[in-house]
């Protein structure tokens, strides 16, 4: 059984080099996970992924079951998961094509079923979040993309829009007056859901595109592929390099 589970993103439907030795849908009390889970081996590690818009990407991230993905992971005894996040880049070091991986997050989503916690509970239950993401799984992802000269970013506050629309050139001004170095859709609630079930959870954030207003050009789905499809090889070299330390 593995404890390692990767949540792909945008881009990100299968995991190529994955060998894969079985596939399975299953039912939680929160309703489906995104797709099936697939089981098999990468860089030689067990590995479980996990497309976070389905397969194919037909679920916009304001309607996936977030909570379906944590919970059908936490039955599976998983104790760690590298989300792969495709994002828009604010602050100027966060160039499209680049990768990082962020230590924070501000959440700007709403109406997101983003809690296991409500129903039928003896006492209230509120999580520390002031670290949202697992220390130990940041730390070896970035000394990781150090040693195999890849270029990460170490760190970035990651702002998470409601979508499916992208955001207006005044939202992305605000956002980077509160301090986000990026904006993405789907990094919550999947961060405090894995927190709440004490998954170790870490983003690998792909800079697919200028945020709103950074660019004079239009942000145009050709354009975030075309850069998600450069990127994501070095999300495999890392994934490579990473998985086996895990
Ligand atoms: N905004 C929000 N989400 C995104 C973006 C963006 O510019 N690019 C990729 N995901």
């Amino acid at each position: 059984m593995s404890d390692l589970a990767i949540i792909g993103g945008s881009g990100l439907t299968k995991l190529n080099g994955t060998v894969v030795t079985r596939q399975q849908e299953y039912e939680t009390p929160y309703g489906m996970p995104s797709g099936t889970l697939t089981y098999g081996t990468y860089a030689d590690k067990e590995i479980i992924f996990l497309p976070r818009h389905g397969d194919p990407h037909v679920i916009p991230p304001h309607k996936v079951n977030y909570r379906a993905n944590i919970w059908v992971l936490k039955e599976h005894q998983v104790k760690n998961i590298i989300g792969i996040n495709a994002v828009g880049g604010i602050t100027g070091e966060m160039y499209p094509g680049r990768l990082t991986c962020p230590d924070q997050i501000i959440d700007y989503t709403w109406s997101r079923a983003h809690t296991f916690f409500e129903d039928n509970l003896s006492t209230a239950m509120h999580i520390d979040f002031s670290q949202p993401y697992s220390r130990s799984l940041r730390s070896l992802l970035i000394n990781t993309a150090m040693n195999e000269k890849l270029d990460l970013s170490p760190a970035a506050t990651y702002g998470v829009t409601q979508g499916p629309r992208l955001e207006t050139a005044a939202e992305i001004e605000r956002m980077e007056r509160d301090g986000c170095d990026i904006v993405g859709m789907t990094g919550m609630p999947e961060a405090s859901l894995a927190k709440e079930l004490e998954i170790n959870y870490v983003s690998i954030s792909i800079v697919a595109n200028w945020a709103a207003g950074k660019s004079s050009d239009e942000i145009t789905m050709q354009v975030i592929e075309k850069n998600m499809r450069n990127a994501l090889e070095k999300v495999h070299a890392l994934l490579a390099a990473v998985i086996p330390k895990i």
